[in-house]
């Protein structure tokens, strides 16, 4: 068992253990005092875990919506039908929502949870790879819109983060895949040590693999909640990874994969990092047998002005000069 304390604006802990499902009970009855709490999840996730974690529940009132799921569920209308439902069902403003399930789940619950009614509480448990490691912890929450990736959201912490690996032995192998496009992401970063762990233990996933990249995520989110400079570290690969995703319809950690190479070949050509960087990467992937694709990055740079690092006009591009090290590169219109 792990955890880590997120000493923020509004701080909370986070758990890792085997089994925790079991504990849920007692870990919420810490961190929050009434009756009635609001699960929401997604149907294929609520399929397997929310009778298991509704009865786990015993000190609480619970009442559970369950929605589709996927990305097309991070959109204006399925928040809408959140907010209706949880008004419909009686829920108040200090009353809990839990999100169970993946980013997605997560995501959109977070935003419900920083609108409705002004601001509820909510406590994550995620379900995926790629949220037990990344999109459960630092409170970034939001929809997509308009063809862009969480481009309507807020920041907005939960009061508690609940994570079992053990339900990850549920989650279909290409989600599981999926979620290591943000722990090589951790690890090309800032942790050289991670990125050699990950070549020796491939696709297992234990207690302190995701420790060790939530302990990376902490580093940045406590320096930056608001993601205005060292936070946007973590952001290495997504400026090309957002627009890959929805031009050609990847899964986020897909994605992302492919995005780190366009940010690999990019620091290649201003010459900041060497060749041989692409081809670890790149063996690392196979190894793994991720499901990367390779673009020309050129294609995705007139779609840059989108993107939630653009201040000023300016992109603050991330890139990495070595494995284990990442900057930021401040990229103007001009040479957009
Ligand atoms: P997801 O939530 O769609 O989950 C992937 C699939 O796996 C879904 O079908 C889900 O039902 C299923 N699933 C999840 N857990 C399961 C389990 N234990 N057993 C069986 N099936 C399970 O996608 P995701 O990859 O978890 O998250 C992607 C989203 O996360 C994207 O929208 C991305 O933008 C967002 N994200 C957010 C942050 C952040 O900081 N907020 C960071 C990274 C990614
Ligand atoms: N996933 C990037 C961040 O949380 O800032």
């Amino acid at each position: 068992m792990y955890t880590i304390d997120m000493m923020l604006s509004k701080g909370y802990q986070i758990i890792i253990k085997n089994n925790l499902l079991n504990d849920i009970d007692s870990e919420i009855k810490k961190v929050y005092q009434n009756k009635n709490v609001y699960i929401i999840t997604d149907e294929r996730v609520g399929a397997i875990y929310l009778q298991k974690v509704e009865e786990a529940l015993s000190s609480f009132s619970v009442q559970s919506i369950t929605i589709k799921g996927y990305e097309e569920s991070k959109s204006i209308e399925t928040y809408a039908y959140l907010c209706q439902r949880l008004i419909e069902l009686g829920a108040t403003r200090s009353e809990l929502l839990i999100a169970l399930g993946g980013g997605v789940i997560g995501d959109l619950v977070g935003f419900v949870a920083s609108t409705l009614y002004r601001g509820m509480p909510f406590v994550q448990i995620p379900t995926s790879l790629l949220a037990q490691v990344d999109s459960s912890i630092g409170g970034k929450t939001g929809i997509d819109f308009l063809g862009h990736k969480n481009i309507i959201g807020a920041f907005n912490q939960p009061i508690l983060v609940l994570i079992d690996p053990t339900v990850l032995s549920t989650l279909p192998l290409r989600e599981l895949k999926n979620g290591f496009g943000e722990v090589i992401k951790h690890a090309l970063i800032s942790s050289k040590d991670l990125f050699d762990l990950i070549n020796v233990t491939k696709l297992d996933v234990s207690e302190e693999i995701i420790y060790r990249n939530l302990l990376i995520k902490k580093e940045h989110v406590l320096k930056d909640e608001v993601d205005k400079n060292e936070r946007m570290k973590l952001n290495f690969g997504h400026t090309f990874g957002h627009i890959i995703e929805l031009k050609y319809n990847r899964l986020h950690g897909e994605a992302v994969l492919d995005g780190i190479l366009c940010a690999i070949d990019y620091a290649i050509d201003l010459n900041i990092l060497d060749k041989k960087v692409k081809d670890e990467v790149i063996s690392l992937y196979k190894k793994l047998e991720l499901d990367y694709k390779e673009y020309d990055y050129h294609e995705f740079l007139p779609d840059f002005k989108y993107d939630k690092k653009n201040i000023a006009k300016t992109i603050n591009l991330i890139l990495i000069d070595e494995i284990g090290h990442s900057l930021i590169y401040p990229v103007g219109e001009s040479e957009l």
